[in-house]
């Protein structure tokens, strides 16, 4: 399952959005015109339905309170609502439909009160909140039905998908230094410190099916790479990702991941990402670091992977390169446009809207990040 279609009001610098997503759905927009605001509509929906220290209000609290997150330009009618409509990639029928409404306590200790909650399941109405028993205790409506366990419980399959959903950026020098920040890492490892760990937990056999695939495409993507292995090292125990180059001398081609260059760590990063797990996955500007030559077949790559998991896939980016992809549907591509008082999301007519959205705020900004990883045109055929 999939989610298909996205609405909400109120939300950071977007009055409204009301648009279908796609499995693979790029987002496309000059600085701050919204595209970390877009993804954080799911990882609101995460923090509240979060297993451990989840919860509607300190989801509302770590992001500033309601004054933050409603819309600035909301004067008239400052409810926040968010509405999430599911399908099933196969029928392209709705299965599910999450609804939420909510508002500040007019008094007192200022609260987020649910105006309301509802969850549809294959278009039947299974939850219709404020209940009864919201009605006798007005405190009830402080929190959401998903983030508790007792009352999801005929919906868990999407409090399961919101808890799942995963946000990758990873930062190669996080990695590199993991021992340096002191073992701290972030709720979800959104950065990549514990990447290696990560891997290490997994079992033994799905993470060799994984690295053989991320090898198939880094050998065709990395000049003279020829294996990529996982390994402890023999002293610590620590695990390492350990590449191997053709080089004329015996094991002088052993490089571990502290030695790889940024694009190649960021590339594995993210091919790891898109082949473990099974809900919503953000990739935050997956061309930084690498050579447009790999830039402009990231969109294919993406989607090969998603082949192995159907892993829908929201990508915000700024490159031409990446978008150049002649096999992008304009529907794939969602356009945020700075108009008064915010943005506006909608789906491109044309792919050529995106690259003249881009071409507003970019040459300056993205020449210098998109460094060059290691280049051989010839070897990037390989990709199809
Ligand atoms: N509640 C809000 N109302 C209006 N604008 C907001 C609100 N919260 C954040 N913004 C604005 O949204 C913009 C940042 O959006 P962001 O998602 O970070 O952009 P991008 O990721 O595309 O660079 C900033 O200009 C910020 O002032
Ligand atoms: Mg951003």
């Amino acid at each position: 399952m999939y989610v298909r279609h996205l609405k909400v009001r109120n939300w950071r610098n977007f009055p409204r959005i009301d648009v279908d997503l796609q499995q693979r759905q790029f987002v496309v927009g000059p600085n701050a015109s919204g595209k970390s605001n877009l993804m954080d509509v799911f990882r609101f929906l995460r923090d509240i339905a979060k297993v451990e220290g989840g919860g509607l209000q300190k989801a509302v609290a770590d992001r500033g309170g309601m004054t933050k997150i409603r819309n600035l330009a909301a004067r008239r009618d400052p409810d926040i609502a968010i509405e999430v409509r599911f399908c099933d990639p196969v029928n392209g029928r709705e299965t599910w439909r999450y609804e939420l409404g909510l508002k500040q306590q007019a008094r007192g200790n200022r609260h987020t009160l649910i105006t309301y909650e509802r969850v549809s399941k294959d278009e039947a109405v299974i939850l219709d909140r404020p209940n009864e028993e919201d009605r006798e205790d007005i405190v009830r409506l402080t929190q959401t039905y998903l983030e508790q366990i007792t009352t999801n419980r005929t919906f868990r399959e999407i409090a399961r998908y919101f808890q799942a959903i995963t946000y990758h950026h990873l930062v190669p020098s996080l990695l590199r230094h993991a021992d340096l920040t002191g073992g701290r890492t972030l709720e979800g490892d959104p950065y990549g410190q514990d990447f290696l760990d990560r891997i290490a937990r997994e079992h033994d056999r799905s993470r060799k099916a994984r690295l053989s695939r991320i090898e198939a495409v880094l050998k065709a993507a990395v000049p003279r790479l020829e294996q990529l292995e996982f390994i402890r090292d023999p002293e610590t125990g620590r695990p390492h990702l350990q590449a191997l180059y053709a080089h004329w001398r015996p094991r002088a081609g052993i490089q571990r991941e502290d030695q790889f260059s940024d694009g190649t760590l960021r590339l594995i990063g993210m091919l790891w990402a898109l082949l473990e797990g099974e809900s919503l996955l953000f990739l935050e500007e997956p061309e930084l670091c690498l050579h447009p030559g790999i830039v402009n077949r990231l969109a294919a790559l993406i989607q090969r992977m998603q082949r192995n998991t159907g892993r829908q896939v929201l990508i915000s980016t700024h490159s031409a390169a990446l978008l150049s992809d002649p096999d992008i549907e304009p529907e794939e591509v969602l356009l945020l446009k700075p108009v008064h008082e915010g943005s506006e999301a909608e789906v491109a007519g044309d792919v050529t809207d995106a690259l003249l959205l881009l071409e507003r705020d970019v040459d300056e900004e993205r020449a210098p990040r998109e460094r060059t990883l290691e280049k051989d045109p010839n070897q990037l055929s390989l990709f199809e």
